[in-house]
Order: structure tokens, then C-alpha cells, then sequence
């Protein structure tokens, strides 16, 4: 008798999450009804936001229940596809969750190329993280040749993406991530201007005050807290805070008291936004299109981070969030 291993919410984490806030459940593999597919999946995406849908509270989305399958984007093959738009073999992209198989209608689910690249991208640099990178650089930031670009978490799946298509509309790039290795590839494989890392520096401004003296014209900011509180006091007149996410505040029991900076846009005129990538949706056409040429044409590299088997999935995820991943966080449950 096959089985579908799945991984549910067990219980919602306080502060981080550990192993037992997750299960490992066996169910029967799923039968597709009519107009249904049934696929298998090969990569599963781990991505910051989960963490958000494992509390309580709502937010852009509704949360998930008690026992719920784990949400999430996933890579897969069809397997038993019982509608007209699709063919056994092909592969598919969509919110498929934490399991080895699922089943679908086949709305949100979008074929992958695979002679555009390898099928794992469609989760990362040629993925909602891509997507994220793209529109929120470009038209959240509208970044200019020769302006000076801060990126934090700029190793991970969207700032590594952010740092590549800055450089490539002719910014001096400044990145800030977590370990030496990150900088590391950041300063010689990336090649953007400066980085360093956050964990051995004690006064970010003091810092960035020094990497950037004529101040910030775009911040990119995927994690919020006090790397933030500093970027903000060097933005320039005009500048523009792209306010991606913060993921210094996603496991935090208690919100931080912050500084209040917003003096600072007053005095600056300058504009932080915060944005969702899929207020792009309409779009995202154009964005993959820009994104795989730039990959094919060896402008935009990448790295992944995959481990093996859904039973691995809840150690890497809480992995990720403490920054352990270097590139974009995979599960690998089949072969392609
Ligand atoms: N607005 C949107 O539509 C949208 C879409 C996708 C993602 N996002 C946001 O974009 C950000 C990056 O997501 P991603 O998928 O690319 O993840 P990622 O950067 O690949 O992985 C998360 C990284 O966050 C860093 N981090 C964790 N705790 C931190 C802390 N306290 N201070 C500073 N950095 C910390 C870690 O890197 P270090 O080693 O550098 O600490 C970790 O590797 C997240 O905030 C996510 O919520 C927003």
C-alpha cells in the first residue's frame, strides 16, 4: 500500500520553533478524482514567512490549525494527471505543503522548463524569492546608476538576487550577512562592493557610516532590528527603505522597543514601503523572463542549500530562520 509522509503542525512554537512543534505523519496516497492531478514532489521550498503561519495571529494569510500539513512551494512531477491541461512527467511548480505527494486542481500550479534551468530554481532565483528580489528592488527601490545600495540578509535566496540585478543597473552594493563564508562569496563570487558580517561588528553605523560616507540611497531590509535602526540614519535625501521583511523579529517572544527613526524620512524626504510580491502576480511573466535571461547569460549565480528527505524538513526550516542555510533552503524528496 504506497504512502503519502506528511509533516504537520503539532503544536505553535514560543519563540523559535523546535522539532516537536512539527509531526511526521503516514496517510494513504491520495486518489485524483476527476479534473484532478496527483504529483510527486521532488524539491520542497523553506522560506521565512512558514514561521509566520505557525502562530496564531493573522496575518496576510490566515494562519495554519493544529495538525495542518505544513504550507509551502514546492517542485514536482506529475504522476496521475486526471485533466486535460497536463501530461505525465511534466513538471509543475505550486503551494503543494510539507508532504511527498499532494493533489491538485491544477489552479496555481505552473509548468517549469526543464532545459531553462535546473527544476530546483523555480523555488529560489527563478522563484517567488527571484520574483521578490526583482520587484522589490526594482520597483519599490527604483535604484539608479551610481547610487549606493544596502542589502541585509544578502546572502540568502532574495538578497543574493537583490545584490546581483543592483549591480547589474550600476549600483555600488553593500551587503550585510551572518557569517565570514557569506561575505566571503558576497565580495568574491558575487563581486559587489563591501560586505560584512553582523555577528562581529559591535556599532552597525559606525560600520556602515564608513563603507557608505556619502549615506544610503536604497536599503534593501530583509530583517529589520537594529541592522535596520542604523541603515535608516544614513539614508540620503530621497533615499528609499525597501522594507522586504524582518526576520531579526520572526521567533521573538516579545516585540522590541526600537528607536523611533521616522524623523529621519521627515528630514531626508525620504520613503520607506513595505510590499508583498504578489502585488506583482500580474507580472511575473516579465520578472522570470528578465530573471532567466540574466542566468543564462551568467549575470545572476546562486547557490542552494538541500538536504535530504521530508523527515529533515522541520531541522532545516528552524536551521534557516537561525541562519545555518547558505543559499536557498531545499528539501530534496525525490530525484528529478
Ligand atoms: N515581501 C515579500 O513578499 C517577501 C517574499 C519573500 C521573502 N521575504 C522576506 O525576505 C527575507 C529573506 O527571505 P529569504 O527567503 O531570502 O531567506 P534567506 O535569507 O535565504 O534565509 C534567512 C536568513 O535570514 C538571516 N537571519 C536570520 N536571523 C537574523 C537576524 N536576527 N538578523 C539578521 N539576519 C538574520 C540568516 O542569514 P545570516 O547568516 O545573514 O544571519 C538566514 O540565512 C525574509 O525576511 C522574508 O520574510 C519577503
Amino acid at each position: 500500500m504506497p504512502i503519502n509522509r506528511q509533516i504537520t503542525l503539532a503544536a505553535r512554537p514560543v519563540g523559535y520553533p523546535k522539532e516537536s512543534d512539527f509531526n511526521l505523519v503516514e496517510t494513504s496516497l491520495p486518489t485524483p478524482g476527476p479534473a484532478q492531478i496527483l504529483v510527486r514532489t521532488i524539491y520542497l521550498s523553506l522560506d521565512p514567512y512558514i514561521r509566520g503561519r505557525m502562530s496564531a495571529i493573522r496575518s496576510y494569510a490566515p494562519p495554519l490549525e493544529i495538525g495542518d500539513v505544513m504550507v509551502g512551494g514546492g517542485v514536482a512531477k506529475v504522476v496521475q494527471p486526471n485533466h486535460p491541461g497536463f501530461v505525465k512527467g511534466e513538471i509543475v511548480m505550486g503551494m503543494l505543503g510539507w508532504q511527498e505527494y499532494a493533489l491538485s486542481d491544477g489552479r496555481g500550479l505552473r509548468k517549469v522548463d526543464p532545459q531553462a534551468a535546473p527544476v530546483s530554481t523555480a523555488l529560489g532565483v527563478l522563484g517567488m524569492p527571484g520574483l521578490t528580489a526583482y520587484f522589490g528592488l526594482l520597483e519599490v527601490g527604483r535604484p539608479r546608476p551610481g547610487e549606493t545600495i544596502v542589502v541585509s540578509g544578502a546572502a540568502g535566496a532574495v538578497g543574493s538576487v537583490v545584490c546581483q540585478l543592483a549591480k547589474i543597473n550600476g549600483c555600488r552594493v553593500v551587503g550585510i550577512a551572518g557569517t565570514d563564508a557569506k561575505i566571503n562569496y558576497l565580495v568574491g563570487e558575487l563581486a559587489i562592493h563591501a560586505a560584512f558580517n553582523y555577528k562581529s561588528v559591535e556599532n552597525y553605523y559606525e560600520v556602515l557610516n564608513e563603507i557608505c560616507p556619502e549615506g544610503i540611497d536604497v536599503y534593501f531590509d530583509n530583517v529589520g532590528g537594529p541592522i535596520t535602526d542604523a541603515a535608516f540614519r544614513l539614508l540620503r535625501p530621497r533615499g528609499r527603505a525597501v522594507v522586504c521583511g524582518q526576520i531579526s523579529q520572526y521567533n521573538l517572544e516579545q516585540p522590541e522597543t526600537g528607536p523611533r527613526l521616522l524623523s529621519y524620512l521627515v528630514a531626508r524626504q525620504a520613503r520607506a514601503e513595505g510590499f508583498l510580491v504578489f502585488q506583482f502576480s500580474d507580472r511575473y511573466d516579465e520578472g522570470l523572463r528578465h530573471l532567466t535571461r540574466w542566468l543564462q547569460e551568467g549575470k545572476l549565480k546562486y547557490r542552494e542549500d538541500i538536504v535530504d528527505g521530508i523527515s529533515n524538513a522541520p531541522r532545516a526550516f528552524i536551521g534557516m530562520l537561525r541562519g545555518h542555510n547558505f543559499g536557498k533552503q531545499l528539501v530534496k524528496l525525490a530525484a528529478p
